[in-house]
């Protein structure tokens, strides 16, 4: 699918050093896009979805840990000078970080995960507001279906931090609107990326995929392709929306 409106779009996606990012960026250059490669631990993912996208489009390739203000000021004015501004923001980054209840799970834990999943959202959006104001350009926020039905086996902090990029997702939305810049998110339900092969026995994913009404869990190009649309003009009148891409593992009424 190409999205005619996008071809020299300059695209912004943290954590596109693995799975759904990487997938994300690789999908936004096959549109012409200029894509911004984010990682920050893993630097030879971020060289890997570079090398593809370069194969294709232009782009730059940024370090930064999400959770520290001043690396994400630069992250952003750094994208912005190799590409004079921003028109989407995808903010993929985030983790389970660890499976850890609520009844013994430490404070260093809650912190992490919450600067991770949510503060990470708050800091890039704040960051990329002024150009995407200039742009009139558009941010995608990566929820997750565990942000509805609070997660399992040790990830109800976790689900608590995306229930809360669910929440902001709308917020951002009404703010930013009289400036033109729309707010959607994508809620994967279970993607077969590293998180879940940190995460999840191979016997839990076989489980899910059994769950899943569209029989199998998901790749990360079939949250990438939600993504796409959410950036390009096809959904030009939506906003503080969210596409749940989980097989119909989760459906609301
Ligand atoms: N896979 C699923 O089933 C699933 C389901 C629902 C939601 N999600 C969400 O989808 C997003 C992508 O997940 P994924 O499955 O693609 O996981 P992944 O393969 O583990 O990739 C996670 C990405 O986030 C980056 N990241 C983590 N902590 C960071 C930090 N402090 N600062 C900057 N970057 C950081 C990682 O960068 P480095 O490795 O370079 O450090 C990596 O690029 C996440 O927000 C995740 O919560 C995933």
């Amino acid at each position: 699918m190409i999205y005619e409106d996008l071809k020299g779009k300059r695209v912004l996606v943290t954590g596109s050093s693995s799975g759904i990012g990487a997938a994300t960026a690789k999908m936004f250059a096959q549109q012409g896009c200029f894509v911004g490669v984010h990682y920050f631990r893993t630097k030879e993912g971020g060289e890997e979805t570079f090398a593809q996208v370069k194969k294709v489009s232009d782009g730059c390739l940024l370090k930064a840990d999400l959770r520290d203000k001043n690396e994400v000021t630069k992250l952003i004015q750094n994208f912005v000078k190799n590409c004079g501004g921003i028109d989407v923001l995808v903010n993929n980054a985030g983790s389970l970080i660890a499976r850890e209840f609520f009844a013994d799970a430490t404070d260093e834990y809650f912190d992490d995960a919450f600067a991770t999943n949510v503060k990470s959202v708050f800091l890039a959006a704040q960051a990329a507001l002024e150009y995407l104001k200039k742009s009139k350009g558009c941010i995608v926020n990566i929820g997750s279906i565990a942000g509805h039905n609070g997660g399992a086996g040790g990830g109800g902090i976790y689900a608590s931090a995306k229930a809360a990029v669910a929440t902001m997702t709308i917020a951002m939305a009404k703010e930013f609107a009289p400036f033109g810049i729309r707010v959607n998110s994508v809620m994967p339900g279970l993607i077969e990326t590293r998180f879940h092969e940190q995460f999840s026995t191979p016997e839990r994913r076989k489980q899910v995929a059994a769950e899943t009404p569209l029989g199998r869990n998901g790749k990360a190009e079939d949250v990438a392709k939600a993504i796409l649309f959410l950036a390009s003009e096809a959904s030009s009148f939506i906003t503080g929306e969210y596409i749940a891409v989980n097989g119909g593992l989760y459906m609301r009424a």
